[in-house]
């Protein structure tokens, strides 16, 4: 069956790029002119996706806003006759069907998941994470996980590979060398935690892009609070990859990580440097500045 739902949390605190989370959800935070989000919404739509859970809490009123309709705003851009900007706030609200569900305290990314459950119901669904952005692939970055969901029947995670050094700052599979489907696709036998460069199975971090089959629910319930009381999304995944098939998949294209200061902005001056309309001027601007 073709995946059409999928999981998008974003009810995390987002401490790591305060102040600027305090009132704003870290998924809000503009990416160029856009809400971070709202390229993963894109990537979703993309990917063949119709109905997408967000999971929120009491401070992310701006998400549900910013893919609702704005009467107001319409009417004084139609007014004007402004049907650029008026397709810019029209747009959001058109690339799926949205629903909310709240996650009262954040208890961890695996609880959050676990919310969207009466939602999503009895059947492989996806998760893609607000603050995890994926650009220049041949296909969505979703899409290329679905693609492999639908030659296995399997649930399949996106991995990409990191430095030695950098391992500590990731989950990272262990995979199967005999039971690889071809050079991008691995059989994952498990997964380790923030491991040191010495103890890494593999240089292949899992990045924020899932597809599951609805075991991962069964399995959520049953995962123990770890470090700060959250339940980990990367318990379940491990215990998934002893129970049945899950594959890795290395996916084709960049990802950036908007979730702390730097990565926000090298992810914008990315994103800008892409755009036509941006480049020229941030390339002057960058262009003047002395580097050493
Ligand atoms: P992160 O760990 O990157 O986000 O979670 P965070 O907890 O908001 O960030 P810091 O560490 O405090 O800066 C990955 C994704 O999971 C969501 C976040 O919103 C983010 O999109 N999340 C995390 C939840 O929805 N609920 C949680 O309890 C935790």
């Amino acid at each position: 069956m073709p995946i059409k739902k999928v999981v998008i949390p974003a009810a995390g605190l987002g401490t790591r790029v305060l102040p600027a989370t305090k009132v704003v959800p870290k998924e809000m935070l503009p990416v160029a002119d856009k809400p971070a989000i709202q390229y993963v919404v894109e990537e979703a739509a993309a990917s063949g996706i119709t109905d997408i859970t967000f999971i929120t809490s009491r401070n992310k009123r701006a998400v549900e806003d910013h893919f609702d309709d704005q009467p107001e705003l319409r009417a004084a851009l139609a007014a004007k006759g402004d049907e650029g900007k008026l397709s810019k706030i029209t747009e959001p609200s058109t690339l799926a069907r949205f629903n909310y569900v709240r996650q009262q305290e954040p208890l961890g990314l695996g609880h959050a998941v676990l919310m969207a459950r009466s939602v999503i119901g009895n059947e492989a669904f996806g998760v893609l994470l607000g603050d995890d952005l994926i650009v220049h692939p041949p296909r969505p970055g979703l899409g290329q996980l679905i693609d492999v969901h639908q030659r296995t029947g399997a649930s399949v995670i996106a991995v990409m590979r990191v430095p030695r050094e950098d391992t500590a700052r990731y989950g990272v599979v262990t995979v199967d060398a005999d039971e690889q489907l071809d050079a991008r696709t691995f059989r994952v036998r498990d997964t380790v935690e923030k491991p040191s460069p010495d103890e890494a199975p593999s240089d292949l971090a899992i990045i924020g892009r899932y597809i599951f089959t609805p075991r991962i629910f069964d399995l959520l319930e049953k995962v123990e609070p770890g470090a700060g009381g959250e339940i980990q999304l990367t318990d379940a995944i491990r215990e998934l990859s002893r129970q049945e098939p899950l594959y890795a998949y290395e996916f084709e294209g960049m990802r950036y990580d908007i979730g702390d200061p730097v990565g926000l902005l090298t992810t914008s001056i990315a994103f800008a440097l892409e755009r036509e309309d941006l480049s020229p001027q941030v390339k002057a601007y960058l262009r003047t500045l002395d580097l050493e």
